[in-house]
């Protein structure tokens, strides 16, 4: 931590300024001024099948590398401290994948396999093209432990750190993280397409998808709470702006002056890759303005706003919890972190520990 609090000081203050002066200079446009380096790349591949369950250790263990590879953290660290610096959204891009990872087979870097003969790639599937980024970020981070720990430290764990570490350089949570996942020589396009929810799921929808992985309500809502950072494309809340219910009407839970904001960045033609921060009021800081912003009407995703207004009191309750009071949001969200990093992991003589995190070996 040390080692990384001068520049990790000074980017919690840019982050401060531009937040304060996104909110100030665009009441009402809900664009990022970040330019085209918030654009997002499409990827260029396609997809592979699975499932998986959830809970316990599983075998992992904090210590894991303390001695084969002692300095894994602070590699990650730097390198996270340098392409946040150049592109403060792959922090957000980088908490996502380990989602998206573990939710798709288990934590088992399947998510980062890039299609083969072999290999159907999972960036290819619905949740992931066109969407899904940081790759390069996991590659760089790979590379150097590579020079450092040979054939020691998975793709698997490199995601779950490089997670971990995005929340803290953006002001979150830290958390003691369980290690030795290994990888998987197989990817799933069908787990990813079926396991991980739409923007446009009900409560219902969102609460049977994280519990077919082992997390509960409490999970779910504290786990959203990552949409405190990053942005989301119009492509994915166009619905609610124009024809929420199949009836030409907006979402009527949409706050009114962030629909007028939300409707200039996204029109109802053409303008599906304009994107905007799924938290506004604090875009690339971690804390909980999200759940504040709930209780306002003005989530971004149907998925969001969900949490708040669908038929389920527990979540409503939890969102007005974390949004009073940011300490147990913190707090559970890093239990939470824990719970899905432990997600179906490769353990013992299971998988392979990668050489290049984008082929098995
Ligand atoms: C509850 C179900 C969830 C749904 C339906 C959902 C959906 C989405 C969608 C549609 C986007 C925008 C993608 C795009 O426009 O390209 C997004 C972005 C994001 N999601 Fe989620 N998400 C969920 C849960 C999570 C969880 C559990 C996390 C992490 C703990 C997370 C972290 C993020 C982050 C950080 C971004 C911004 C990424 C970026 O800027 O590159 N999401 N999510």
């Amino acid at each position: 931590m040390a080692v990384f609090r001068g520049t990790f000081l000074g980017l919690v203050v840019v982050t401060l300024v531009v937040s304060a002066t996104l909110s100030a200079a665009h009441p009402e446009g809900f664009n990022f001024g970040w330019g085209s380096r918030w654009g997002s790349k499409p990827s260029t591949d396609h997809h592979g099948g699975g499932h998986a369950p959830a809970g316990g250790s599983h075998g992992l263990f904090p210590q894991f590398y303390h001695s084969s590879c002692p300095q894994v953290n602070d590699i990650v660290i730097s390198v996270l401290q340098r392409a946040i610096g150049k592109d403060p959204r792959v922090a957000a891009s980088l908490l996502r994948l380990h989602f998206h990872d573990c939710f798709a087979q288990g934590c088992d870097a399947s998510v980062l396999l890039d299609n083969s003969m072999t290999i159907l790639s999972e960036k290819g599937a619905a949740p992931n093209v066109n969407s899904l980024r940081g790759f390069a970020v996991i590659d760089e981070i790979k590379a150097e432990l590579e020079e450092a720990c040979p054939l020691t430290v998975s793709c698997a764990d490199i995601v779950a750190l490089a997670a971990r570490g995005s929340t803290v350089l953006s002001d979150g949570p830290n958390w003691v993280l369980p290690l030795g996942r290994r990888d998987s020589k197989t990817a799933s396009v069908k787990s990813s397409n079926s396991n991980i929810p739409s923007s446009r799921s009900n409560l219902s929808t969102l609460i049977t998808a994280f519990k077919r992985q082992g997390l509960d309500e409490t999970d779910l809502v504290a786990l959203s709470g990552g949409h405190t950072i990053g942005v989301a494309k119009c492509s994915t809340f166009k619905r609610r702006l124009y024809n929420q219910n199949g009836n030409d009407q907006p979402d009527s839970t949409l706050e009114r002056s962030y629909y007028f904001g939300l409707k200039s960045v996204c029109p109802s033609r053409g303008g599906d890759n304009n994107i905007t921060p799924l938290d506004f009021a604090s875009p690339a800081r971690f804390d909980n303005t999200y759940f504040q912003l709930l209780l306002m009407g003005k989530g971004l995703l149907t998925s969001d706003q969900v949490l708040l207004t669908g038929n389920g009191r527990k979540a409503a309750e939890l969102v007005k919890t974390y949004a009073d009071n940011e300490r147990l949001f913190f707090q559970q969200f890093a239990q939470s972190m824990v719970k899905m990093g432990n997600i179906n992991p490769l353990t013992g003589l299971k998988g392979e520990v990668r050489k290049n995190c984008r082929r098995v070996n």
